[in-house]
């Protein structure tokens, strides 16, 4: 083993930016953080090619004197702490003295700052960790960093950094982040040369979440407040309508600080617990206010999580909050009350109520409705006759279920239906969500929503290797407003989402504009449709694989087209279904896994009944 040595300074500081600074979204945060800092009231944030080629974070706070300068961006020099006490009665962002070092030793930094008694501004180069000369120059009062190509000088850290679109998706959300939990400032954010943002200062907090999410989450909020001795919580929720499949759009912030802390996600899902579906996550607001003292900011490389000196307390404060909240309001009537002849089977805790959450309640996708799986698998519904007569006034169709397996395990792979020339098979729908039909050895009951899913899925697949899903182009194209990553990714995945039969523009700012939606959706409303569509966009933070991605699309639109358990099918509809059970390769089981139908033989009765 070769001998130790101590490192020298640029490898140190090169490897200590590894830890602070991943991306160009750190670099925006650390400077914004700064001019916070700073006591600016105005920060401009601008950003060219996503962060990748030049970060410029501009504040009109207190500046830097020019002897300064030389300390500011050498690690481990702060004006925040004095000794180790201080890191449980810091009031600031920072407190580390090390963002400008690291930033400054992987990118090329410009600093420029005047202090309000100083009688000219400098500036200062910092290349790769090494300093320039100190030059005068004119500016006002306050700071400008200007960080250009990041990571030139560590080519396989530049070479980690994602597209433009996905890099500015994660700029927009750090800005995010820091515009959320300071409303008292005004900020901007511009990406080549284009304004994204502008947030003016001191309009109320919901204005701003409004400006940041669009006006659909923001109408959905509600108000929550408690205080527990010195802490303090205050903020909005989304009404259980509204969620998600991620926690992503649950902001929480801690003295002005934006944090992830797991107990305070299960604090949530707790209180939400009976209000949404499994898998959902609520959105929320909540900024927490305590002494210093009471937490440890000094955990975290990124300062993202803390550690609490009492979090039991915390956790039940912000359950407790909610819990009395949503007791004392009318949750209901912020829900759509249910179609007719729906919900009253299905599994949604607000269904059992008679309502369904918002985002449910599209109209119902009956099998007579949805026009394109005609386009798939065209059908010729027979004539509708009473169910009930259809059991016991008709013989039974010749031997159509052959082989199924002898109990009541899901069923194997056994051979599919193949009704011939659309002869009627025998079936009854039990609590409109079930098909019980005969087979030769037994009986067959089949869950509609699985089936229905996995036929439209298999037919998408092969669809989709012929070209583009059929799609209608709307009359209107629709405007839908979404937060900067949002619409980045959307964009990002254009083409994609054009297989799909979802054609998509850039529209300005953060609005994209629908042109076509999908046939087979043509009911589900377009901001519905592009909401599902982001949640698997971004379903688990990474990139996922093109062809992943679509087979995920595919079977989120299997799902939304399918009729849902729930839905009364009319005789003509469970015909269809049961004819077109052949066309799924593998009928067995919905794309989620759960399986379609289970077989329970004769035998298997027999014995049950003790006739064997
Ligand atoms: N925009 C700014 N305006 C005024 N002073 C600044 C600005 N940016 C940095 N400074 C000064 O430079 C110092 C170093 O900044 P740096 O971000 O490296 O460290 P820090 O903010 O003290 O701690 P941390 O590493 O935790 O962010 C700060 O302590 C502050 O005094
Ligand atoms: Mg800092």
């Amino acid at each position: 083993m070769p001998a130790i040595q101590q490192l020298p300074p640029h490898v140190v500081n090169k490897i200590a930016a590894g830890e602070v600074i991943e991306r160009p979204a750190s670099v925006v945060k650390e400077l914004m953080e700064n001019a916070l800092d700073a006591g600016a009231t105005r920060v401009d944030v601008a950003v060219e090619q996503g962060g990748l080629e030049l970060i410029r974070v501009s504040d009109n706070g207190g500046g830097i004197a020019p002897e300064e300068f030389a300390l500011a961006v050498a690690s481990h020099a702060t004006s925040k702490i004095r000794d180790a006490d201080d890191l449980f009665r810091v009031g600031t962002l920072g407190f580390r003295g090390e963002a400008l070092a690291s930033i400054a030793a992987v990118s090329r930094l410009l600093l420029r700052s005047r202090t309000r008694t100083g009688d000219a501004a400098h500036e200062l180069e910092v290349v790769g960790g090494q300093s320039g000369e100190l030059m005068p120059c004119g500016a006002p009062v306050g700071t400008t960093l200007e960080v250009r190509t990041l990571f030139f000088n560590t080519p396989v850290r530049r070479k980690f950094l994602k597209s433009t679109q996905t890099e500015l998706g994660h700029v927009a959300e750090a800005f995010t982040r820091l515009a959320l939990a300071h409303p008292g400032i005004h900020f901007t954010l511009r990406h080549n040369d284009r304004l994204l943002h502008e947030l003016p200062a001191g309009e109320p907090w919901l204005e701003r979440i409004r400006r940041l999410h669009g006006s659909e989450l923001a109408d959905a909020l509600i108000w929550v407040e408690s205080t527990d001795g010195e802490v303090e919580l205050a903020g909005y929720v989304a009404d259980p309508s509204h969620s998600r499949n991620h926690t992503r759009m649950q902001y929480l912030f801690l003295n002005g600080r934006f944090i992830r802390d797991r107990a305070l996600q299960h604090a949530l899902a707790e209180a939400y617990r009976g209000l949404m579906l499994t898998g959902r996550q609520p959105i929320t607001y909540l900024s927490f206010k305590m002494p210093p003292d009471v937490v440890d900011v000094n955990v975290h490389p990124t300062k993202l999580e803390v550690r609490f000196q009492d979090g039991g307390r915390i956790y039940s404060q912000l359950l407790g909050a909610l819990r009395t909240k949503f007791l004392s309001t009318d949750l209901t009537a912020r829900l759509q009350p249910v179609g007719a002849g729906v919900g009253e089977a299905t599994h949604e805790p607000w269904a059992r109520n008679g309502w369904r959450g918002a985002e449910e309640s599209a109209p119902s996708r009956r099998l007579d409705g949805y026009a394109a799986a005609e386009l798939f698998a065209p059908w010729s519904p027979p004539a509708s006759a009473p169910l009930e007569l259809t059991l016991l006034d008709r013989p039974l169709p010749p031997a159509s279920w052959e082989q199924a397996p002898a109990s009541f395990a899901p069923a194997g792979p056994a051979p599919p239906t193949r009704v011939e020339g659309g002869h009627p098979v025998p079936a009854l729908q039990i609590h409109n969500r079930y098909l019980i039909t005969a087979s030769d050895d037994g009986i067959v009951v089949i869950d509609q929503h699985a089936l229905h899913e996995r036929i439209l899925y298999e037919q998408l697949k092969k669809r989709i290797l012929a070209g583009p899903i059929e799609s209608q182009r709307l009359l209107v194209p629709e405007p839908v407003d979404l937060s900067a990553a949002e619409a980045a990714l959307v964009v990002e995945h254009r083409e994609t989402l054009e297989q799909l039969g979802l054609e998509i523009q850039p529209f300005g700012g953060d609005t994209v504009l629908v042109l076509s939606q999908p046939v087979l959706l043509a009911r589900v409303k377009v901001k519905e449709l592009l909401a599902e569509v982001i949640e698997r966009l971004q379903a688990g933070g990474r990139a996922p694989e093109r062809r992943d991605l679509l087979d995920e699309l595919l079977h989120m639109m299997s799902c939304k087209a399918a009729v849902k358990a729930g839905d009364r099918l009319a005789a003509p509809e469970i015909q269809a279904l049961l004819q077109q059970r052949h066309l799924a390769e593998d009928a067995h089981h919905c794309p989620h896994g759960r399986p379609t139908a289970l077989v329970f033989t004769r035998e298997e009765l027999d014995r049950q009944f003790r006739r064997i």
